[in-house]
């Protein structure tokens, strides 16, 4: 590890990754990096890529699922100052460390509206440009719709700033894959708090309604193809409640599989083909993941 040094960044050896993953499945990483601050990054980035090492860049883990028994460095943006806030006119800056909930406390506080529906997505701002979070109810709307610019680390450890013509979202994606997102001006308009409020606890109301919460899980596993409601389909494959060992499709969502106690990836993906198995044979839709397999 002495090609750490030098570096001011909290290192963890040996993380369980169950602990940073939504679902709570996964094996040790074996290296859990904080950096703790963009230059700190920047150094690491540049160390790791001349040494080769395979480094990958966790959020809040809401839409990731390890596969591989060794993961030998996670990079974590988890330090206060990629945690920051700032107002200015209607814009926020947000890092890319800051969790959507106080995202959203801070537009709350600010009489910003446009992000509530965002309420309740366990997910932090630079996992949700990645994926261009965002929802399908009443109406489609997502994350990447408010970016007015970002700022981007590539992987020679140079920062970015992207404006909204070269953005590209698309649903549940983004042309921020090659980098690592540092954060984003969110153009935003000015709302009554109360009305702001109103929404975002709409929101919540309908995920606590429709989705299932008891249990630890990825959210949606698969995208929706043409409009059509992936969980619809499973549902109708009659797949509610099916079960291998502790990973178990949800009975209340069934694009949602929750983790029973010890759920393993293998687990997990054995449910995921069958799922897509029983689709493709039933409805001709090749079911595709939203999650991200590492
Ligand atoms: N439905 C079923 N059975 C199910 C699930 C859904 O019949 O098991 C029906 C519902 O009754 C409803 C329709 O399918 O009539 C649509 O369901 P829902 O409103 O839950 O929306 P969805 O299309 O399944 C999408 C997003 C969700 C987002 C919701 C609500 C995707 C893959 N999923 O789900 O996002 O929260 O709309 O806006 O786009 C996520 O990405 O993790 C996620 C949960």
């Amino acid at each position: 590890m002495s090609w750490l040094g030098g570096l001011k960044a909290k290192v963890l050896v040996s993380e369980p990754l169950t602990k940073h993953t939504t679902i709570k499945a996964g094996p040790k990483a074996e290296l859990w990096i904080e950096p703790l601050d963009k230059e700190d990054l920047m150094a690491l980035i540049k160390k790791a890529r001349s040494l080769k090492k395979e480094y990958f860049i966790l959020g809040l883990g809401s839409k990731v699922l390890f596969k591989k028994k060794r993961i030998p460095l996670v990079i974590h943006l988890g330090s206060e100052n990629f945690k920051r806030c700032v107002v200015e006119g209607n814009d926020i800056i947000a890092s890319a460390g800051v969790a959507l909930n106080k995202l959203l406390a801070f537009a709350y506080e600010n009489g910003l509206g446009g992000l509530e529906f965002l309420n309740g997505i366990p997910a932090s701002v630079g996992g949700a440009l990645m994926l261009n979070a965002g929802v399908g109810w009443p109406v489609r709307l997502e994350i990447g719709t408010f970016v007015y610019e970002a700022e981007v680390m590539d992987k020679l450890g140079r920062i970015k700033t992207l404006s909204q013509e070269e953005l590209k979202f698309e649903y549940r994606r983004s042309n921020l894959k090659s980098y690592v997102i540092l954060g984003a001006r969110f153009r935003l308009f000015k709302k009554r708090k109360k009305n702001i409020r109103i929404k975002m606890e709409k929101f919540w109301d309908y995920r606590k309604a429709t989705q299932d919460l008891d249990y630890p899980s990825a959210g949606c596993v698969f995208k929706n193809c043409d409009g059509q409601s992936s969980g619809r389909l499973i549902d109708l494959c009659g797949l509610k409640g099916k079960r291998i060992g502790d990973a178990r499709i949800s009975a209340r969502h069934a694009n949602f599989i929750s983790n029973l106690g010890k759920a393993d990836a293998k687990d997990i993906l054995s449910l995921m083909k069958l799922a897509q198995r029983k689709v493709k044979a039933k409805f001709g839709i090749t079911l595709e993941p939203e999650i991200q397999i590492v």
